[in-house]
């Protein structure tokens, strides 16, 4: 997807806009000819799809730092507090998304140093602040704030005062501190400075300045011209120039990527939110997804079939797909595997048979439970295969092999499109594997017009939403492949509209779930017709008993059912792709219902780089 051109990298449109979904909260740096603080302000609105709690800008003018700071929207905090008329032509802005301590003003960033003469923005953790803070304390440094980031402003301030040399302060902190980390640091003499660890960092270079950034969506409405820095590099912006050095001091050079993409591409177009937009692009993703990557399909079937033990994992949405996975490979591909969650799986890998091949499924590809299982697996011989949404990712370039979802990027926190893309590309591998059991190619087209009928419900979708609007708890039933998709069911409704939601196999109710249910529940059930048909109408049945609205999903309408979501008649290896979208389209309307943002879940973040 990536084409040389002299000293330019042309990033194919995807690959590009997809990179910039991988993180949550923003950093952006910029030093140039226009006033900083209304342009800061409109590149932190740019990156506001992914998720954050507060905002803040720091301006340097005259010798002078000056900066502003709340809790809210961008616009909100703008508004109240005008952070755009903060004066300057250097400055440096942050939306953050808390990892150590509250939602406040005062922790908000940019922090400052004791004398005021230095302001840094960070994204990521300090793992050692705590150590840090300590030392620094007894030095006499006043903290205002309850984070780990304010940490790297005192050190600036002191490693300065050390050594009288700005760049040495830089190289300095940034050795003394561990964890993930990309900052950004202003100091009143007009240097901007940026440093990054396992987090990302770009500069934005343009005819009127320069732009430092955690997301090239940040400046890409003033430049495409961006050098993407290397882990333990730190670029500097002193008088009119640039410098970039090492952590430890050595000159670097980074190439310049030209990125081209179709702005297009993330705007909501004529959607109200992304999320909705997302759902609707299943039409055309699933049919795109794994394009082009036939071989790269193969290998990993034959990586499947030589493999002593395989397991998938993944987390959230993904670890739902990696449940399935594991369904479809004994039943179609006749081949035992385990799927565990990420977050668990990081604590048993050191027990797994060497050799076995790992199968990792991640959006972003930069989740860190996910990415802790895979370095760990790596160390032990294991093979690693993963299937992203974002091909320059962590995980993929960890990976032996790495197949690419090509669903576009996902900017809603709430994962709907890659699911299925997810999905598509595992019935491909299975097919495979199985000399086309599955005919997913064959089919293609007819899932492809089964999912255009299923998002055009929208009206009985809505209809729905209406009616359980005011439900305080919903549980979700599906037996055998479907019960993946009641769990994924009751993740969609539990992130997007707040209203406690249960994925229960169907044949575990009469073990304990049955106590909760009275007149006042709401049950989904996964009815489809296949081999759990009977026994799922049964349990529906059993419900029915005891006053409980029910909503049916399958292929057969019953009486027992209040309502019925009708998914089209195909083989019913499809049926869990298929059934998912009522279940995206429930939670995104009863967001919608319960005046909630679907695209912005509170306290959830798009991609989980914390572990
Ligand atoms: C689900 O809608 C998500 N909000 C979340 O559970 C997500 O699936 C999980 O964090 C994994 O993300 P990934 O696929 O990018 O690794
Ligand atoms: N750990 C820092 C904090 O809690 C930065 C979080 C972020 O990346 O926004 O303030």
């Amino acid at each position: 997807m990536c084409q040389y051109n002299g000293h330019f990298v042309y990033l194919a449109i995807f690959n590009y806009v997809i990179k910039i979904t991988m993180r949550v909260c923003s950093i952006i740096g910029y030093k140039g000819e226009s006033l900083a603080a209304p342009l800061l302000v409109t590149c932190l609105q740019k990156m506001e799809y992914r998720g954050y709690d507060s905002v803040g800008i720091g301006t340097i003018n005259d010798g002078k730092v000056s900066v502003r700071k709340g809790v809210g929207r961008v616009e909100d905090v703008d508004s109240t507090l005008l952070l755009r008329i903060l004066p300057g032509r250097i400055g440096i802005g942050h939306t953050r998304w808390a990892t150590h301590g509250r939602v406040t003003e005062a922790n908000a960033h940019p922090h400052t140093s004791c004398n005021g003469e230095i302001a840094v923005v960070h994204n990521g953790i300090i793992q050692n602040y705590s150590q840090l803070k300590s030392q620094l304390l007894m030095k006499g440094h006043v903290f205002k704030s309850e984070t780990d980031s304010e940490v790297i402003a005192h050190l600036l301030e002191d490693d300065y005062k050390e050594t009288g040399d700005l760049r040495g302060a830089i190289s300095n902190t940034s050795k003394k501190l561990a964890g993930a980390f990309s900052f950004i640091a202003a100091f009143s003499d007009g240097t901007i400075a940026g440093a990054r660890f396992d987090e990302p960092l770009i500069v934005g270079i343009s005819k009127d300045g320069y732009y430092i950034s955690s997301d090239v969506v940040g400046f890409l409405n003033y430049t495409d011209r961006a050098i993407f820095l290397d882990n333990r590099d730190i670029v500097i912006l002193k008088g009119s120039g640039m410098e970039m050095i090492t952590f430890d001091g050595a000159p670097v050079v980074r190439p310049v990527t030209q990125v081209a993409w179709e702005f297009g591409g993330i705007d909501k177009g004529t959607y109200a939110h992304f999320t909705i937009k997302e759902i609707n692009e299943q039409v055309e993703t699933i049919v795109k997804s794994g394009r082009g990557q036939e071989s790269k399909i193969e290998e990993v079937s034959e990586m499947l079939k030589l493999a002593p033990f395989i397991y998938f994992t993944g987390s959230g949405t993904s670890y739902h797909c990696a449940l399935v996975a594991k369904n479809l490979l004994a039943k179609y591909g006749k081949r035992k595997s385990d799927a565990i969650v990420s977050s668990e799986f990081q604590y048993l890998v050191n027990d797994i048979e060497r050799d076995s091949v790992i199968v990792a499924i991640s959006q972003s590809g930069e989740t860190a439970d996910v990415l802790e299982v895979i370095k760990k697996a790596k160390t032990l011989g294991s093979k690693i295969i993963s299937i992203v949404n974002v091909p320059t990712s962590s995980l993929a370039r960890l990976s032996d092999v790495s197949i690419h979802m090509n669903c576009g990027p996902e900017i809603g926190v709430a994962a709907t499109k890659s699911f299925t893309s997810q999905l598509t590309i595992l019935y491909a591998i299975v097919d495979s594997l199985s000399g086309g059991v599955i005919g997913l190619e064959d089919q293609k087209y007819k899932l492809q017009n089964a999912v255009k009928e299923l998002v055009e419900r929208q009206r009985l979708i809505e209809q729905i939403a209406e009616e359980i609007k005011d439900v305080k708890d919903i549980y979700v039933l599906g037996r055998s492949i479907h019960y993946p998709i009641a769990l994924e069911g009751a993740l969609k409704i539990k992130e997007l509209s707040y209203v406690h939601a249960e994925g229960i196999p169907a044949g575990e109710l009469k073990h304990g779930p049955l106590a909760l249910i009275d007149r006042n529940s709401c049950i989904l059930v996964l009815n489809p017709n296949d081999s759990t048909f009977d026994d799922v109408k049964a349990n529906a049945h059993e419900i029915k008993a005891r006053g409980a609205s029910l909503i049916g999903i399958g292929n057969s309408p019953s009486d027992v059912y209040d309502r019925f979501i009708t998914i089209p008649e195909m083989d019913e290896v499809f049926y869990p792709l298929l059934e998912v979208i009522p279940f995206q389209m429930i939670a995104y309307y009863l967001a919608l219902e319960k005046d909630a943002n679907p695209d912005y879940p509170r306290n959830l973040a798009k991609s989980v780089t914390v572990k």
